[in-house]
């Protein structure tokens, strides 16, 4: 074989890996009108001329949000999001299933929630769940992320299928949770709406509320674009059930069912290098882990019995390092991504 058609083979070869290693390649993407609708904060809710994406704003009036036009019964929820950069303590962007306003006593809810930054610290954020109204359990988990979110999209999805839901940051799962009998109904069962918010929780937010949103710097802006909605859609109080065994079976088809063993050890790289908190190893307040917690001892090790890292982890080097310097702790850095991908 000629030379050049052995480049080109190896072009076409690594042109398949970079392929492959982006989890989900053949997302059905929606525009803004296809699949949401505006929720509060109208004049917040910046749509852009080709509806392909819309931006949130939190000004010292009005947060604002958007709700997905249906409801599903278990589904894939998804979206490319930037978030505001500089000051943004206090600000909370979320994005998160839930059915809150259908049953307000039993909701169900997923959620990932960004929790503000002062400037030049990093974002945060957390995943939680909720099943039939287990708002006195939560199952909170804590974590800080390998690049800058406020510089470019990354994509965000919540996976909920019958058996178990997967929290995704572009192509690394951050979070399994796989249903176990003992859950009972703490695990989420009725069909829930995908939802995206900006709001302001100064009160607790950033470092326990120490920190305030500050209008000085508003207004805050996230943007979203990339639509990603796949999963049974059904009338939640409507008296025959819908069959919805053929969407379950598309959702446990696609890429972002099945973690590979490359995107397992991602995880697995992740959770002991970002993951600040996990209500599994905060045996304070859950003398026993609750039963869907799989103890990793590597992970253990890293907390006290509080659920607090033990050795200061991100807090402590965010305060030795010089406040004037004013440098984000981590830069988008795409050889992070490598080391958690490798
Ligand atoms: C959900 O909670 C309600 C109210 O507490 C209770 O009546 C119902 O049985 C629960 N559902 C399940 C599936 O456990």
């Amino acid at each position: 074989m000629s030379k050049l058609s052995y480049n080109l083979i190896f072009f076409i070869v690594f042109l398949c890996l970079g392929l492959r290693s982006s989890a989900f390649t053949n997302l059905n993407t929606l525009s803004f009108e296809e699949s949401l609708s505006p929720l509060f904060g109208d004049g917040n809710l910046v749509r852009s001329p080709d509806d392909l994406s819309v931006r949130l704003l939190l000004d010292k009036y009005t947060g604002s949000g958007f709700i997905s036009s249906n409801m599903y019964q278990h589904g894939f929820y998804s979206s490319m999001i930037k978030l505001p950069a500089d000051y943004t303590a206090g600000v909370v962007v979320a994005f998160y299933t839930s059915n809150g306003d259908v049953f307000e006593k039993t909701h169900d809810e997923l959620d990932i929630e960004f929790l503000g930054n002062i400037k030049g610290k990093p974002w945060r954020f957390q995943t939680n769940l909720y099943g039939n109204g287990s708002t006195h359990r939560g199952r909170e988990e804590r974590y800080r992320l390998w690049f800058d979110p406020s510089k470019e999209f990354h994509r965000y999805s919540i996976l909920w299928t019958p058996h178990k839901i997967i929290f995704w940051v572009d192509d690394v799962p951050i979070r399994e949770v796989i249903r176990s009998e003992a859950m009972g109904a703490d695990y989420p069962a009725k069909p829930m709406s995908l939802y995206a918010t900006i709001w302001d929780a100064s009160d607790w937010a950033t470092s326990g509320g120490k920190y305030k949103a500050n209008y000085k710097y508003a207004p805050f802006v996230a943007e979203f674009k990339s639509f990603s909605l796949d999963g049974c859609s059904v009338d939640p109080i409507q008296e025959v059930p819908t069959d919805c065994s053929d969407s379950v079976d598309f959702l446990e088809s696609q890429d972002y069912f099945s973690i590979n063993s490359r995107q397992r050890a991602a995880m697995r790289r992740f959770r002991q290098r970002f993951m600040y908190y996990s209500y599994c190893y905060d045996t304070v307040r859950y003398p026993e882990a609750p039963p869907e917690c799989v103890i990793v001892p590597a992970e253990k090790d890293r907390f006290k019995d509080t659920g607090r890292l033990k050795f200061g982890g991100t807090e402590a080097r965010g305060r030795r390092r010089n406040r004037r310097q004013q440098r984000p702790e981590i830069e988008s850095d795409p050889d992070e991504r490598r080391r958690l991908l490798k």
